[in-house]
């Protein structure tokens, strides 16, 4: 199996894992919430990484402030659990995938990425 090496790895991963994820019990009602149109979304997600694992690409957006908004706006239900289960997908899907530095390193970003949004989260709540 072969390593992350293009934007095109990218965008392939993240379709995967939204294919897993929108049918997710648990995340799955959450996205189809806010997404409508999958390919811009998928697109700007792609992006996104690109920017951090590549540092190219065209991202420009505030993912900490997007998902307290989310959470605001699911009258503050995101929890410990639902940010596990996005780890757990993005590790499996990562996993199927791809094997190598770039794929270790997507998933301790996200992994990490994910813990300190949910802290966000929990600050932004006790304000
Ligand atoms: C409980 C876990 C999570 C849930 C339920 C969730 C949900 C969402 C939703 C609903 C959106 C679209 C919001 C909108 O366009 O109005 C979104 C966007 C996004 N999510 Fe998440 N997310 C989660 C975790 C994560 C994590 C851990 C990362 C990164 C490691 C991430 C990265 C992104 C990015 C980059 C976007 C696009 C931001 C933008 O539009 O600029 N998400 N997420």
């Amino acid at each position: 199996m072969r390593d992350i090496e293009s934007p095109e790895d990218l965008h392939r991963l993240v379709d995967a894992f939204y294919s897993k994820a929108k049918n997710d019990k648990m995340l799955g009602p959450i996205f189809h919430r806010f997404v409508d149109d999958w390919e811009p979304h998928i697109r700007k997600v792609a992006s996104f990484w690109e920017a951090t694992l590549f540092s190219t690409g065209s991202y420009r957006g505030n993912p900490m402030a997007l998902h307290q908004k989310v959470d605001e706006t699911l009258s503050h239900s995101l929890e410990q659990s639902h940010f596990n289960k996005w780890v757990k997908i993005w590790n499996e899907i990562t996993d199927s995938m791809f094997a190598g530095t770039k794929a270790d390193m997507i998933k301790q970003r996200a992994s990490n990425i994910a813990n300190i949004m949910f802290i966000k989260i929990y600050q932004a709540r006790t304000k």
